[in-house]
């Protein structure tokens, strides 16, 4: 059995008690559907405000989940106002996504930048989860989880063909080191096997169906 990363990234999404509600109806679910979930690695990356109250939650329901960021800060510590650097990060969470389209996009970070924050990952011990939107987009070295996620794909209900991901799939680990490559746009528990069926996706990046508990847990028992 192939290891899967399931991910679930919340985006600007949930207040505190939103967060509490999701942890302790997904444990619910898990304890009364009880499914195997030996090989799956689930991730989530929620924002920074919600990181110490689910991590302290999730301790207490013994959750088997690991935790993400959505972003970190291209600087080491000091006078960056707004930013989160990487060692209050690692406190929390082992791992941050990096490069998603929509941080590209809204926040015009480029290459030189996404480079930047991989190094500030690296040097705090957190694993990048470094999102490609296609081929061609540079994936900086050293790079373990790469998620390849097309932009029309993403929240439309339109996810990309499992042959197409497979083919980028295969693509990327050829051209880069990358341990594992997971899919992202649009997945849902009705699709999610479709994507984890083929050779070279290791797992999925999730949006919008992570939001929704019971949702979250159909992707990780389908996958
Ligand atoms: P979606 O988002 O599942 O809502 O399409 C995926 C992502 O942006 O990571």
């Amino acid at each position: 059995m192939k290891k899967l990363f399931i991910i679930a990234n919340w985006k600007s999404n949930k207040t505190i008690q939103e967060a509490e509600k999701w942890l302790h109806d997904f444990a619910e679910i898990l304890k009364s559907d009880n499914p195997n979930i030996e090989n799956k690695e689930i991730i989530v990356c929620s924002s920074f405000t919600l990181f110490e109250h689910v991590n302290y939650c999730s301790a207490n329901l013994k959750l088997p989940i690991k935790f993400g960021a959505q972003n970190i800060s291209p600087f080491d510590k000091g006078a960056y106002t707004g930013e989160v650097f990487g060692a209050q990060i690692k406190e929390f969470a082992q791992y941050v996504i990096i490069g998603h389209s929509e941080r590209r996009q809204n926040f015009f970070e480029n290459n030189e930048m996404l480079f930047k924050k991989v190094l500030m990952a690296k040097k705090y011990n957190l694993i990048p989860i470094f999102c490609i939107q296609n081929e061609e987009t540079s994936v900086p070295e050293g790079i373990d989880i790469i998620a390849y996620e097309p932009p029309t794909a993403i929240g439309t209900g339109n996810p990309d063909t499992p042959e197409n991901a497979q083919r980028v799939a295969r693509l990327v680990s050829e051209k880069t080191k990358a341990q594992h490559v997971i899919y992202g746009g649009s997945v849902t528990s009705s699709n999610v096997r479709t994507f984890t069926d083929t050779p070279n996706i290791n797992g999925l990046l999730v949006g919008g169906a992570s939001l929704d508990p019971l949702e979250f847990l159909e992707i990780i028992k389908n996958a």
